[in-house]
C-alpha cells in the first residue's frame, strides 16, 4: 500500500454490540433523542460522554445513564463553540463516535420574521454541526462516525418554519460533503430525519402539556402515535456500528412522510 492510499474501511460486527467499549460524545445528550442515546450505548457497553449546556439537566442526565448501569460522564459547553468543543475532546481522551442532538426549532411566518429571530437556531443548527465535525476530524479513528439530526419537514413542510427547515437541509447538504470529504481518513458520515418524536422539544413546540395530550396528537399519524426517543436513538447506533454506511440520511418517522 502506498503511503498516499489510506487502507479500506475497517470491518467490524455491524451490530450495536460492536459498540462495547466505544467512547461516543453526544452533543445535546442531556435531553431527549440524545438522552435516550446516552442510555442505549451505555447498556451497549459503550463509554457516553453527554455534553449540553445547562449544568443541572445534565447532572441529572449522567445519573440517568449511570443508572442504567452505563459509564457516563458529562461536559457542560456549548456544541456550536469549536473552542468549547476542543476543550472537552482534549479532557475525554479517545473518541471513536460524534452524535450531534443538539438543536431547536425557530418558527415564525417569513413576512414577520426577521433574520434576527430565528438566527439563534439556523446559525446553532449549521455551524454546531460543522464545529463538532472540525473537533471530531482531528480525533476520530478510521471506522468513527459524524451523525448528525435532520427531520421530515425538509421533505413535508410547514408553513412558519421556513428558515429552521432550510437549515435542516444544510445539515443534510453537509452530511453528504462530508463523507466524500472525510472518506480518505476512513471517517463516516451520517444524518437522521426524524418525524415527530416524544421529546421535550417536542411537546413544547406542539404545545402538549402531558402524555395524554401526546397520546392524542400522535393519533392521526400512520401507526397511531410519536416515535419514542428511543426509537429514535436507536438509529444512531446502528449508524455507528455499520462501517459500510456513509453519507446516508436516514429516514425515522413511523412513516409521517407518507401522509
Ligand atoms: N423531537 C422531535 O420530534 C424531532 C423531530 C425532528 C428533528 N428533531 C431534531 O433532533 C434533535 C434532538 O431533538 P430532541 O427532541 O431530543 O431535543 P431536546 O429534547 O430539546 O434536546 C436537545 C438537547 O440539545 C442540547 N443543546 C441544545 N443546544 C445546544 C448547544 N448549543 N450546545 C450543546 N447542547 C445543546 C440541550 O441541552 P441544553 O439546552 O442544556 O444545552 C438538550 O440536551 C434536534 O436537533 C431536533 O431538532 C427532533
Amino acid at each position: 500500500m502506498s503511503a498516499t492510499t489510506p487502507a479500506p474501511m475497517p470491518m467490524s460486527l455491524p451490530l450495536p454490540a460492536a459498540l462495547n467499549g466505544r467512547t461516543v460524545v453526544i452533543v445535546g445528550g442531556s435531553s431527549g433523542i440524545g438522552l435516550a442515546a446516552g442510555a442505549l450505548l451505555g447498556s451497549a457497553g459503550a463509554r457516553v460522554v453527554l455534553v449540553a449546556r445547562d449544568q443541572a439537566r445534565l447532572s441529572a442526565a449522567v445519573d440517568q445513564v449511570r443508572a442504567g448501569g452505563g459509564t457516563a460522564h458529562g461536559f457542560a459547553a456549548d456544541g456550536t463553540d469549536e473552542a468549547d468543543l476542543d476543550r472537552v475532546l482534549d479532557q475525554v481522551g479517545s473518541v471513536d463516535h460524534a452524535l450531534v442532538t443538539a438543536g431547536g426549532f425557530a418558527t415564525g411566518a417569513l413576512l414577520d420574521t426577521p433574520r434576527e429571530q430565528v438566527g439563534a437556531a439556523v446559525d446553532g443548527r449549521i455551524w454546531g454541526a460543522y464545529a463538532v465535525a472540525r473537533a471530531a476530524a482531528r480525533r476520530l479513528p478510521a471506522g468513527g462516525s459524524l451523525t448528525f439530526s435532520s427531520g421530515m419537514y425538509l421533505t413535508r413542510p410547514i408553513p412558519g418554519a421556513s428558515a429552521s427547515i432550510a437549515a435542516i437541509g444544510a445539515v443534510e447538504g453537509l452530511t453528504k460533503a462530508l463523507a466524500v470529504e472525510l472518506a480518505p481518513l476512513r471517517l463516516r458520515v451520517n444524518a437522521i430525519r426524524y418525524g415527530v418524536v416524544d421529546t421535550p422539544l417536542s411537546r413544547g413546540g406542539l404545545g402538549l402539556a402531558d402524555d395524554a395530550q401526546v397520546a392524542a396528537a400522535g393519533q392521526g399519524s400512520l401507526i397511531g402515535r410519536f416515535g419514542t426517543a428511543q426509537e429514535a436513538a436507536s438509529a444512531a447506533l446502528f449508524l455507528m456500528a455499520n462501517n459500510f454506511v456513509t453519507g446516508t440520511v436516514l429516514t425515522v418517522d413511523g412513516g409521517q412522510s407518507l401522509v
